[in-house]
């Protein structure tokens, strides 16, 4: 695996690859990698034949600068993780190749970011979007994967690229989860041990909607308790949104009809942990 700190360096690998007709695969993420991202590098294999990973943690997308501090990785694990899943290109850029002094462009889109995330947390889908894009300028890619983790960002993402017409084909990336159900993040490390325990009763409120949704239940309002109920009975937790929506728009709807997800922000231990699941209608 090449490591590239400079946009000119990733340019140069990227041009000869491209010069050789090959298709670039590409899967940015801020490090402290876990099997989430690693099964989104894996899954790049069948859209393409090189692949990009970049390792930046992104300033202007923290709306607490205390979160930024608070965000610990440590690259030399991250460089074996992604050596070890065959990546070919790791861009690992500083702050100031990013953001050179005089930086002053902004990506930001309407609709799509004005609930959930975007309403707890101003400013950061801003920061998203246009860090997305310059590196989507910097590693100039066929083909990005983004998990449904995040499934607000992945839907902004899919929105900027069409608006923007920017030719990259974003494909989506299942959310991994614990084998005891916690769905896999960078955050769950600051989960004490009773709050990681604690932690379960998101998923299993979100399968348990999940299952009275194919049982025949259409009321949105009766989903997003079933979830409600579970995260109430741990003490201290602190329920963000509960939010029952369309997958396209986000909108959160009142009837389960077409494809619509159910969204969790919840607070568990001082921890924000965000879920989200499929409502399948059988
Ligand atoms: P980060 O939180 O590091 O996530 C990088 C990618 O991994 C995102 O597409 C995210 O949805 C995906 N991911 C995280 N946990 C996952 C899980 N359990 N299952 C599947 N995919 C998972 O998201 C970001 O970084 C940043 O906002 C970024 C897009 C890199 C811009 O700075």
């Amino acid at each position: 695996m090449i490591t590239c700190v400079t946009v000119e360096h990733l340019r140069r690998e990227i041009t000869a690859h491209k010069s050789a007709g090959k298709r670039i695969g590409f899967v940015p993420t801020m490090g402290a990698l876990h099997e989430g991202h690693l099964s989104l590098a894996r899954t790049l294999t069948e859209h393409c034949e090189v692949r990009v990973c970049s390792i930046f943690v992104n300033p202007t997308q923290f709306n607490d600068p205390r979160d930024y501090q608070a965000y610990i990785i440590n690259l030399e694990a991250d460089k074996k993780a992604l050596e070890r899943e065959g990546v070919d290109i790791l861009f690992a850029p500083t702050v100031e190749e990013m953001y050179p002094r005089g930086f002053q462009s902004t990506v930001s889109l309407s609709e799509i970011t004005k609930p959930w995330e975007g309403a707890s947390r101003p400013g950061h889908f801003a920061g998203v979007a246009t860090v997305v894009t310059v590196l989507f300028n910097a590693v100039q890619p066929d083909v990005a994967i983004f998990g449904e983790k995040d499934f607000q960002q992945l839907r902004l993402i899919e929105q900027m690229v069409s608006d923007l017409k920017m030719g990259i084909k974003i494909v989506r990336g299942k959310l991994v989860r614990d084998n005891d159900g916690l769905a896999l993040s960078s955050r769950n490390a600051r989960l004490s041990p009773q709050g990681r325990k604690d932690s379960l009763a998101i998923s299993r409120g979100l399968a348990a909607a999940c299952e009275a949704c194919e049982g025949g239940e259409r009321n949105a309002r009766v989903l997003e308790d079933v979830v409600a109920t579970s995260v109430r009975a741990v003490h201290g937790a602190e329920i963000d949104y509960i939010a029952a929506v369309r997958e396209d728009t986000l909108e959160q709807i009142d009837r389960v009809e077409g494809r619509c997800r159910i969204l969790v922000v919840v607070k568990i231990d001082g921890v924000r942990l965000l879920d989200n699941m499929a409502l399948k209608q059988v």
